[in-house]
């Protein structure tokens, strides 16, 4: 099975020997790569939705793995045992779907009992979940852009240390939304442009110019002969300042 530069960055970071658990694998791509190739002797799907799940299924058939690969119908972390926690993949999500898979209460019983590490690539909201898996006490070890068919996708590694004890506050999401958009716009910015990822990152130039046009195409429809502007294009417009500033 071969991968695009996207999935196989992420196989790249899969230790030999590990057992993957890849929570919304979809086509199963992932899974049957790292089992063919003899990096992992045994993968867990997990998919909420029976349409990807019969596909997964049906794919893992095909490829002949299927006493390796065992695939789950269910949410998040819920069908994984304790004993079974090790890489978690989770890539093609928005990034408020991957922190609430993380803070179910069965998931934050499940991942305070063994260390892990998580593999992620979020599609959006990716300042949030930076932000958020920090309060979690995650150390993003590995952040780094790949391009796959002209889409800049970001990679994350990261590893629990010691880690918060969300029972106590089941709307730990809402809390922490409400903190990071109460943020100022350029500490949002850092979040989801981290300073070591825009300056080492050779994509990223790239990445911001594109973000940039992306909100001088908005403003420029939207925001035509106004002169006073309603509070979401004028947030638009300071950051596209801030855009311009880093991209420099
Ligand atoms: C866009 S696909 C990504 C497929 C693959 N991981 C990739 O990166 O190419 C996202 C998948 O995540 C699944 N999904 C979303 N939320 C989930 C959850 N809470 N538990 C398990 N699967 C979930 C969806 O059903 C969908 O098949």
């Amino acid at each position: 099975m071969r991968l695009g530069a996207r999935l196989q960055a992420i196989a790249s970071m899969i230790p030999r020997g590990a057992l993957v658990i890849d929570i919304g694998a979809d086509h199963a791509k992932l899974p049957i790569h790292v089992v063919q190739n003899g990096i992992c002797q045994q993968a867990i799907i997990v998919e909420v939705t029976k349409g990807p799940y019969e596909s997964a299924k049906n794919n893992v058939l095909l490829s002949g793995y299927a006493s390796k690969i065992d695939v789950r119908l269910g949410d998040g972390l819920h069908p994984i045992e304790r004993h079974e926690v090790d890489q978690i993949v989770m890539a093609g999500m928005g990034g408020m779907t991957i922190f609430a898979i993380l803070t179910s209460l069965y998931a934050n019983q499940l991942l305070a009992q063994r260390d892990h590490v998580l593999l992620l690539n979020p599609m959006n909201a990716g300042g949030f979940l930076r932000y958020a898996l920090l309060q979690l006490a995650y150390d993003v070890e590995v952040d780094q852009l790949v391009q796959e068919d002209g889409i800049i996708y970001n990679i994350m590694r990261c590893r629990a240390s010691t880690r918060y004890d969300t029972t106590q506050r089941m709307d730990i999401i809402s809390i922490l939304e409400q903190k990071f958009y109460a943020l100022s716009l350029p500490e949002q910015f850092n979040w989801e442009w981290p300073h070591d990822v825009r300056h080492r990152d050779p994509l990223a130039k790239e990445a911001l110019a594109r973000e940039l046009k992306k909100r001088v195409q908005i403003l420029e429809k939207f925001g035509k002969g106004m002169e006073v502007l309603p509070n979401g294009l004028q947030k638009i417009a300071d950051e596209i300042i801030l855009y311009r500033m880093h991209n420099a």
